[in-house]
Formats: structure tokens, sequence, C-alpha cells
């Protein structure tokens, strides 16, 4: 059968928007090649025979009546070996081969493929001759890189079928046929790599509940506003407030196989901070680079807007692609604000109607359709794999204000929000996360995680610590109208220990050597010594200790330390500071009862 390709005319352009006449033959979400240049764009609306094209690479030079041609395909990426470690653009376009090209600048219509379909790589195969195949089934393993063996999988939308061949272990490139399925007399061949439409959601046989926390290593994120694998995230914050590095923080850090990064920046230099910094970035676990396991999808504000607005769709169909082989992948995105600019502006140009503050109306429906795609899941076909795509979102609301649509629309479809204070930042409070704006959606979920993990007491404690906090808010009000001295000792002992809280627990810092990490047992017991320090100041009050005596206890300034002095390997020292504590708690309470 031969496919009916459309072929048009340009008859409008402004910017990166293309209208094309004598495109009845086209798709809705088609790929074109526009103009003399054939450049790459999609078709995003069409009526009648006028296709709207939003084009991935500058339109300067082009001009009406040149030719549009369709190519039959959705917009889509190549799967494969090949993906770690690549920085590609929205449309998967490898920046490195491109600026081997074309040099510093991304050129027109140049034509690269994301992945090297020369390069070998050792294939093991995992079936046989004879063995019944379903959609998604692995069919062998390639290692990719030192961090990460890589599953050849059936296409997840596969019929299915009979193995008639498949390749013996050894080296072949990604274009070698290296199986062949036979269903209903008919035979078809497979590759090393599959395409698949971006804004497709790749299928996959069951969903669970996300009850496994990802472990971040940061104790005001898995401690009190904890995200599960699989599970949703949103950094709203002003300018300068820390995103980056917190989003940095959780990609180097969590407990996942695989990260996928996309960076929207605003300003070319900010993309080249990612781009530089990132491959520095070692994976703490192994001391090997972080590329291994990571891929980067950069955009820039000198790269065409709607390149950005398909980059968040390129990067979680990646992240779908290696969940699909049982990993568990994180994908961070910085910041979304970026995107939903990119999605206003193309708006914008097709003259469409604008909704709140000249976003379309379809911003809402876009955001829901990203986050829906985060999940745990039991992959398709053999053998049996768990993955996960867990979704983080930065949002840089102007001025920190977060009723702005971006931040609002995101709540709607996220379970974790981790609101950043600007107020916190200048204070050098680091992460300037608002422990009360803040939230978790995810706490009774991962609770039982934790109880069979950490410890049987994990939810108490954290609500316990987290009290004191709520009631500090509350306090520091009266405080302020009336004096601290106008509170009684047991009041005051609150904020007192939310202080401590505050410096030995909430904040954190990302670039000291011991402190950037923190394993979810020192986390435990380092907030049931702060809520064991605040019972035992009660206690101590009640039998007449002051609160100068408590101030003055030495153990604090242990305690304060403790998350920079104590690393994750010598936790038990967290029990020696609980013992002195308790010593010197005695004391005070001892001197008290004698004199
Ligand atoms: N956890 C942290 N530990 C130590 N310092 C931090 C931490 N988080 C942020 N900072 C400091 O704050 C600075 C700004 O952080 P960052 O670049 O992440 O902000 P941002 O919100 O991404 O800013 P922009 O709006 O420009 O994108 C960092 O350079 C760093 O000095
Ligand atoms: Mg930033």
């Amino acid at each position: 059968m031969i496919e009916v390709v459309a072929k048009g005319k340009i008859v409008w352009i402004s910017g990166p928007a293309v209208r094309a006449n004598g495109m009845s033959d086209a798709k809705m979400y088609e790929t074109v090649s526009v103009g003399e240049a054939n450049l790459i764009g999609e078709i995003i609306r069409l009526t009648g025979d006028v296709a709207f094209i939003q084009v991935y690479e500058s339109t300067s030079g082009l001009k009406p009546g040149e030719p549009v041609l369709g190519t039959g395909d959705p917009l889509s990426v190549l799967l494969g070996p090949g993906i770690m470690g690549q920085i590609y653009d929205g449309i998967q376009r490898p920046l490195k081969e491109i600026s081997k090209k074309c040099g510093s600048y991304i050129g027109r219509g140049i034509k690269t493929t994301p992945l090297d379909l020369k390069k070998k790589y050792n294939f093991t195969p995992t079936v046989k001759v004879g063995d019944e195949i379903e959609a998604g089934s692995v069919l062998g393993t390639v290692p990719e890189t030192e961090l990460l063996q890589h599953s050849i999988m059936v296409p997840p939308d596969h019929s299915g079928g009979k193995i008639t061949n498949i390749v013996s272990e050894g080296k072949y490139d990604l274009e070698t046929e290296i199986a062949t399925i036979e269903k209903d007399g008919k035979k078809n061949s497979l590759k090393m790599y599959h395409k698949w439409p971006v804004r497709k959601p790749r299928p996959y046989s069951k969903r669970y509940d996300p009850t496994i926390p990802l472990i971040t290593g940061q104790r005001v994120i898995d401690t009190f506003f904890p995200i599960a694998k699989g599970g949703t995230g949103s950094i709203p914050g002003g300018f300068g407030t820390g995103k980056t590095v917190t989003l940095h923080q959780i990609a180097k850090w969590a407990d996942s196989q695989v990260v996928v990064y996309i960076g929207c920046g605003e300003r070319g230099n900010e993309m080249t901070e990612v781009l530089l910094e990132f491959p520095e970035l070692k994976d703490p676990h192994s001391g090997r680079p972080l590329m291994e396991r990571t891929v980067l999808v950069a955009n820039t504000s000198n790269m065409p807007v709607a390149a950005r607005e398909a980059s968040i769709y390129t990067g979680v169909t990646i992240a779908e692609y290696y969940r699909d082989m049982g990993k568990d992948v994180v994908l961070v995105a910085d910041s979304t604000s970026r995107w939903a600019e990119a999605l206003r502006e193309m708006s914008g140009r097709l003259e469409e109607m604008p909704a709140e503050e000249g976003y379309p109306s379809y911003l809402a429906s876009r955001l829901a359709q990203f986050y829906e795609r985060a999940g745990r899941v039991l992959a398709k076909g053999n053998p049996e794999r768990n993955g996960s795509v867990t979704l983080v979102g930065a949002v840089s609301p102007s001025g920190g204000d977060f009723t702005e649509p971006v931040t609002t629309h995101t709540i709607r479809f996220i379970k974790t929000f981790w609101a950043l204070d600007a107020r916190l930042a200048y204070s050098r409070h680091y992460p300037s996360i608002n422990w009360m704006n803040s939230y978790s959606g995810y706490l009774s979920d991962v609770e039982k995680w934790w109880k069979s993990n950490v410890s049987e007491d994990w939810l108490s404690t954290r609500n316990e610590a987290y009290t004191i906090l709520q009631r500090e808010d509350t306090l520091k009000e009266i405080a302020r109208l009336l004096g601290p001295e106008a509170l009684p000792d047991e009041e005051k002992l609150i904020l007192e220990v939310a202080r401590m809280i505050k410096i030995g627990i909430l904040q954190q810092n990302s670039f000291d050597k011991v402190d950037t990490y923190c394993s979810p047992k020192k986390q435990f017991k380092l907030l049931k010594l702060f809520v064991e320090f605040y019972k035992g100041g009660q206690d101590a009050i009640k039998q007449g200790a002051s609160l100068a005596d408590i101030r003055a206890m030495s153990v604090i300034s242990n305690l304060l330390k403790a998350r920079m002095d104590i690393t994750d390997n010598e936790v038990e020292k967290l029990d020696q500071l609980a013992q002195k504590m308790t010593e010197q708690f005695k004391n005070i309470t001892g001197v008290k009862v004698t004199s």
C-alpha cells in the first residue's frame, strides 16, 4: 500500500508558526518537512486543508510558496542503546553531533540520527527460537554503559508471536536484524531500537499504588515531605531560591537507576551551566560519571520555542522506555514555567483566544497530560519487570507569586509540593523549602516502607517534630506582639526546639561532604534525638529546671552539628549523643531537686 503524503504550500509565517494550504492528506501531529531547507515541523492544528505547523528550527528566510511535505509519522523518538550520556535538544537531536556539523550554532535542516546506528553493542539474547513472545517482552540485554544494563524489548504495541530466528551472543550494530517473529504466517524482524511517538504514553500491564519512597537523602524531603517512586512533585520558587540546586541533589542522590534532566533555560548561560556542570557530576554510589546513567534534554532561549514545547514529551517518553526495562527513573524539569511560556508564545502566534495571563486555555490539560505519565508499573511482556517514572518539575513564578497560572494548575496535578521561600533563601536557610507551605500526599503511602525498613515510630516521630514546627509558627506571632518574655517556659521551649530542628535537620548544605546526603536511618535517628530533647526539656521544666538551664546544656551544640559531624557509617554515635543528652537532663533536674 502506498501512503498518501500531504503536499502543501506555505501561505503564512510568523516566527516558529507556519500555515500551509493543500494539506488535506495530512494528520494531526504529523511531522512535516517545511520549505526548501527541509526544516522539521509538526502539525498542531488542522482545519480543512489548512495546517498550522510549529517549526522546530529557525524560520528566517522561509518564504510563502515554499513546499510542505508530510512524512506520515507523528513526532517520535528513537529508543535503543546509546541514549544514556547523550545531550539532546527538544526533538532528540544530539547536540554534540550537531555542533560537529555546524559549529556553535544549530544550522537548519541538519539531519542527524538520535542514536549512532553504526555503533556495535554486545547483545546477549535471553530468548530462543520457538519461544512465544508478547508485546514488550525482553529479547536480550546490552551493557549500555558501565552503570547501565539495557534491555532490548519488543515494542509495547507489537502483536508478538513465535521467535523464528534470534542472533547468538555477539557484537551487532543497531541496524542488524536481531530477531524474527512470526504470527499468523507473517514474519517481521526486529532491530535493537524502535520508534515511539512522544505524545503517546507507553502502555504497561498494571499500575501500582505509590508505596515506595524515592529516597533523595535530603531530610526536608524524605522525612517531612516525601515523594514516592512513580510520584509527582513540584518545586516552585522565585528567582535564585534554590530550584536548580534542589533538582541537582535529587538527580544525583535519588535511589533511581536513570535520570532524565530536562533543561528549559531562560538565559543561554543558565543552560551552559547545566551542560558544563552535569557532565562533571559523579554518581555517588560508584564514583563513575553520573552521565553514564543520565540523559540531558537541553533547550536554551536561542533555540526555537517549539522545540522547548516538545522537550518534556521527548524526555518523558525516554523515561518511560527505561521504566519498561524495570528501572526506577527520575525525570526533573527545570523549569516548567519556561515550557509553559513556549506554549503561550506558540498559541499567541496562532492567534488563539488567550486565557489567564495570556496562556492558552489548554495549559492545564497539557500539564495534566505530562504529570499523568508518572507512575510505578508492571511492564508489558516477560520476564516480570517493575519500573517507575517519578516526575519533578521546577516552577519559576515571577516575583515568587504562587497564584500565577502555571503554579496553580501544576498544584492540581502533583502530590508533593516543595515551596521555596525567598526569605529563607536570603537568610541562607537552605534548602529554602518552607515547611509550613509545603506538603506531601504520600505520607501514609510510604509509612509502611519506613516502618519495615527504618523504624515502627517513623510517622509518629515525624508528626511530633512537625507539630513543634507548627506550634512555633503560632507562638512566633504571639512572641512578636507581646515579646518572647511573655511566654511561659514550656512555650519558650517550643521556640527553642523549633530553632534547633531548623538548624539541625531542615537545613542541609548541598556543598558539605557529609551533609549533602543523609541516609534514611540517620534521618530518623537525628529526628528522634530532637523530639527526645523536646520531651526531656518538658520533663525538666516540670521538675523545676529553667529554660536557661536547658539552654546551657553542652549537648545542644553537638546536636546542631551532628548532621555534619556524624557520617552515615557511624550513626551509632547518635545513640551516644542520646545518652549524653539524658545525662545532662538528669544533671539539671538533679540540681534543682536538691537545692
Ligand atoms: N541546599 C543548598 N545548600 C547550599 N546552598 C544552596 C542550596 N540551595 C541553594 N543554595 C544556594 O543558592 C544559590 C541559588 O540556587 P539556584 O541556582 O538553585 O536557584 P534557582 O532557584 O535555580 O535560581 P534561578 O531562578 O536563577 O534559576 C546557589 O548558587 C547556592 O549558593
Ligand atoms: Mg535555576
